[in-house]
């Protein structure tokens, strides 16, 4: 199944965002100082939505994979994100409005604006744009929004191109774009600075001198890259293994405008997969190879086209369109649980990151991205990170981040080192003599061959070395650079990093729009169609009027939910059960248990599924057993099989 909602039937954003608020799912923080762009609070069923995603998140990958879940802190020093790339790369392009001062992330306005003219080209020509037909009202002030223009075919080309490479753009490219298309500000026509680049870290000082900067981190990486050592010494230093963890990170968002998709403090989730870099193997690859995949890979975006490519995770992996198996299984995994938790899966696709649109740190990335009325957005990164963290880091600290693997079979190895004469040495550049000591013994192997040539060739090197004043120079009675022969039982590598990276919000609210549809009979009763796994609440009580004889079994039926650990709700308010039954559909609430006088007589319980608003009848114990089964996964059909089909009162 991939949507409940009818196949006539349009979307209704006005609809949904209603439920969302009335039910308080979730609402702008500081609500009533005004509230903050890109600040939200969740509510009751909101919380419990989240709670019940990332339970499933930490079943599905955590407990499944014996993976080592760390917490780490959100406050985190300059040096670390100075040191990760993010204080110089982790920005966005804007783009400034002089005469208003406000403020455009440069991307967005321009696929803002070349889809909003693509639109008014569809309607100049006479075709419908995705305004619903019957709300001919609304359809025209949503076209009165869009300009109405034809446009040449050329130009829908050229724009049709320019939006499907839109994440691949340099800062300068944007700028082009936006002055060949005379780009300007939607509301006020007004021309725009050229874009410049916009770090996206909150900056703040940790302790009260103000003296070490800090930021709250933008991703929960960075804790888990350095607890490197100790998790290996945790997983008795067996590889591969993956660390895990759960945290909100921060990115100070140009333009926050698209509710939870875009905010500026979000819950992610994300595992750091360390794997030997010679060998991306899988050993659980068969489990997911099969598994039939919609891509969207790199040369097809670069062509400026956007079609799907279906093929199984084996056969992407073996044609080389993904990198490795290790990548492969994990968007595996990440399809697996998507649609687990409620995405439908003709809604989500794989895209492959363009060569420069990857992050810093990336050696291929393959986007889970998820369609909903906002257009198509990333909701799980899965990036191979290659070394690129740990040795950066293991760099500036000097603590190695490594593995050491006893070999079964010792190898030779050639390789260029350093000796020093350290009776000349010392006494020669007295307290510079560490730093330069350790200058020469963290070169590599290139650059201690040039220096070793330059050694032979001149009796000396001269080098700039950071914090030692002028050039300095070292003669060949002080050190030698050469090439030697070693047996090596042990090899040293820093392994490579498979990262999936998942924001829980942007999820969430996809799975709230996935399953948001209305009864074809009444418009205004909303549905939230969620899988039981995940929704907030799985049963609704209710007694059939307020009958005191009612009120113990109604407790009972409560009581021995919470038992079994599902969580339930009474609704014994006075108005109809057909109106208690219908304010819980928009809670998403999949069964409803209906006390009424048969139950009083023979402790018999109606059943009823929120979607077919189908019901059956059974004891108390069979019914609370088919309830139990339904939650964890079991079909209606199959968890009813043996109740009896009831055909009564109350819708
Ligand atoms: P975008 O290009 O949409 O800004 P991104 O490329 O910056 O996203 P990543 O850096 O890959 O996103 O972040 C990893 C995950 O974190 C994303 O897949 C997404 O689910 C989530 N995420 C990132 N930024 C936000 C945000 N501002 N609000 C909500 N979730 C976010
Ligand atoms: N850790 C993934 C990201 O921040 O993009």
């Amino acid at each position: 199944m991939s949507s409940v909602r009818p196949a006539d039937q349009a979307f209704n954003r006005e609809a949904i965002e209603a439920v969302l608020k009335r039910r308080f799912f979730y609402g702008p923080a500081f609500d009533i100082y005004g509230g903050v762009s890109g600040l939200y609070d969740y509510g009751p069923p909101g919380c419990a939505l989240q709670a019940n995603i990332v339970d499933t998140w930490r079943k599905h990958f955590v407990l499944e994979e014996d993976m080592l879940e760390v917490d780490t802190t959100m406050l985190t020093p300059h040096e670390v994100l100075k040191t990760s790339g993010h204080v110089d790369k982790f920005a966005d392009w804007m783009c400034k409005d002089p005469a208003t001062g406000e403020i455009f992330r440069a991307d967005h306005l321009v696929e803002e604006v070349l889809e909003s003219r693509l639109k008014g080209n569809l309607e100049a020509r006479g075709l419908n744009i995705d305004a619903p037909k019957e709300d001919d009202k609304k359809r025209k002030k949503k076209v009165k929004e869009i300009k109405v223009v034809k446009l040449e075919d050329e130009v829908v080309e050229e724009y049709e191109t320019i939006l499907a490479k839109i994440d691949g753009y340099s800062g300068e490219e944007l700028g082009e774009i936006i002055e060949k298309y005379n780009i300007t500000n939607p509301g006020s026509g007004g021309k725009l600075h050229p874009p410049v680049a916009f770090n996206l870290m909150f900056e703040t000082a940790i302790g009260p001198s103000g003296q070490l900067k800090g930021y709250l981190r933008p991703e929960t990486a960075q804790g888990q890259f350095l607890n490197f050592s100790k998790l290996l010494d945790f997983n008795n230093l067996k590889m591969p293994f993956a660390s895990a963890s759960i945290g909100k990170s921060f990115r100070n968002e140009i333009s926050p405008r698209s509710g939870l998709l875009r905010v500026r403090e979000f819950l992610m989730a994300e595992i750091e997969h360390f794997v030997d870099p010679k060998d991306k193997r899988h050993k659980r690859f068969k489990e997911v190879s099969d598994l039939k995949l919609r891509f969207l890979p790199k040369d097809v975006q670069a062509a400026g086209k956007t079609d799907i490519t279906e093929a199984t995770i084996g056969d992407a992996v073996s044609s080389g369109m993904v990198d490795n198996e290790t990548l492969g299984y994990f968007l595996g995994r990440v399809f697996l649980f998507l649609t687990k938790i409620g995405v439908n899966p003709e809604r989500l696709r794989f895209r492959q990151h363009m060569a420069n649109e990857m992050a810093h740190y990336a050696a291929d990335c393959w986007d889970a991205e998820l369609h909903s009325s906002y257009g198509w957005i990333e909701c799980v990164g899965t990036a191979d990170r290659s070394a690129y963290d740990l040795t950066v880091h293991a760099a500036r600290t000097k603590e190695k981040l490594v593995v050491r693997e006893t070999l079964e079979e010792p190898i030779t190895v050639e390789a260029f080192e350093v000796d020093f004469d350290k009776k000349k040495f010392g006494p020669k550049f007295r307290k510079d003599a560490p730093k330069i000591e350790n200058f020469l013994t963290t070169r590599n192997q290139c650059e201690l061959e040039n220096l070793g040539d330059e050694l032979t060739k001149d009796g000396k090197i001269v080098v700039d070395i950071d914090g030692v004043e002028g050039k300095v120079e070292i003669d060949s009675s002080l050190i030698s650079i050469e090439k030697k022969t070693k047996t090596e039982h042990i090899r040293e590598y820093t392994p490579n990093v498979i990262e999936p990276s998942f924001g829980i919000g942007r999820i969430l609210y996809c799975i709230l729009e996935h399953s948001f549809w209305t009864r074809p009979e009444d418009s205004a009763r909303g549905v939230l169609s969620f899988k039981p796994l995940v929704a907030p609440t799985k049963v609704l009580v209710v007694p059939l009027s307020s009958n005191e004889a009612f009120a113990p079994i109604t407790q009972d039926v409560i009581s021995s939910l919470r038992k079994l650990g599902i969580s339930s709700k009474a609704d014994d308010s006075s108005v109809s059960i057909g109106k208690r039954y219908s304010r819980n559909d928009e809670l998403g609430t999949p069964f409803g248990v209906t006390i009424d006088f048969q139950t009083v007589k023979d402790g018999s319980i109606t059943l009823r599924e929120r979607d077919s608003t189908k019901q059956v009848r059974g004891s108390q114990k069979d019914v609370l057993a088919a309830i139990q089964a339904m939650v964890n996964g079991t079909s209606w059909e199959e968890g009813t099989k043996d109740l009896n089909v009831f055909e009564g009162q109350q819708e």
